[in-house]
């Protein structure tokens, strides 16, 4: 006899229509929710290495954000990171799930994740950020993205595809891991990166958000991470009162696809204790 219908949909990418637009998401397995939210200009597949680990006992639900992936483009101009959060909400209330989630996201999916604290805030059970900061872009990083999101829609990603993935990664990563992430930049519209950069342009300065945050909080940083560096996650950490912050030692700013086995060990005590963050 073969697997019922719905068994087989929890292990293909699903669409769900958010906001009008069609949202790619990749849900497997049943269970404890985790919602699993990618860093830019990347899709679901940064999670693959935590979507096989966690599926055997929770379901796993990672979206393709709007614009990434096999999601579609957005209609809404300019677009924010609320508005992705937002979409993120929609969607766990779509999904009609049994708890609140645990959320995990990396470096853009963590602004995402602060913002989804702060206006969803119970919707979540556990709080994972991996490789990012509570602070907003400075002038001059602002200007930069502005230069480079106009770069973009002239002469398309390829500039961006060939130098970026050397910096997300440290210098102990394999050239395949490096090729996949280029293979997915380089995919993804010119429209998306554009867009992408201006939203994290005008994110909101979070840090005095994070004295109020009282989800058990997990941060997950890479000693070799150059976009964001361990020191200032640490400062966060110290600023969420029922936090930990954690370097993996040797990984850089993708940590879960660098370090997938100790990524996935931490997650797992900290999931699994009952006082996570003592
Ligand atoms: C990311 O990995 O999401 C980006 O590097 C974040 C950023 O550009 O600030």
């Amino acid at each position: 006899m073969g697997k019922p219908a719905a068994d087989l949909n929890e292990k293909m990418l699903q669409n769900y229509t958010i906001n009008n637009q069609q949202l790619h998401v990749k849900i497997e397995g049943e269970g404890r929710p985790l919602l699993l939210v990618h860093g830019f200009p990347l899709d679901h597949s940064m999670w693959n290495h935590q979507i096989e680990h966690f599926a055997s006992r929770m379901k796993v639900i990672a979206p393709d954000l709007i614009g990434y992936g096999k999601s579609e483009l957005d209609a809404r101009e300019p677009l924010t990171l609320k508005d992705y959060s937002n979409d993120l909400a929609q969607l766990v209330q779509i999904l009609s799930l049994s708890s609140p989630v645990v959320f995990c996201g990396l470096s853009m999916g963590g602004y995402i994740g602060w913002q989804f604290l702060k206006d969803h805030g119970s919707l979540v059970d556990r709080f994972i950020q991996c490789n990012t900061r509570a602070a907003a872009d400075d002038e001059k990083t602002a200007r930069g993205r502005r230069l480079v999101a106009q770069q973009v829609l002239k002469h398309g990603v390829n500039e961006i595809a060939s130098h970026m993935p050397l910096k997300l990664v440290s210098s102990n990563a394999s050239p395949d891991l490096v090729d996949e992430i280029r293979q997915v930049i380089q995919s993804t519209p010119a429209e998306t990166v554009a867009g992408g950069h201006l939203a994290m342009s005008t994110r909101p300065d979070m840090t005095n958000f994070l004295p109020n945050i009282q989800h058990p909080t997990l941060l997950i940083g890479g000693s070799g991470d150059a976009v964001t560096p361990s020191q200032e996650m640490r400062c966060v950490s110290q600023a969420i009162p029922n936090s930990q912050f954690i370097e993996i030692e040797g990984a850089g700013h993708m940590t879960p696809m660098e370090a997938p086995g100790e990524f996935n060990q931490l997650i797992e005590t900290f999931l699994n204790s009952t006082n996570p963050t003592s």
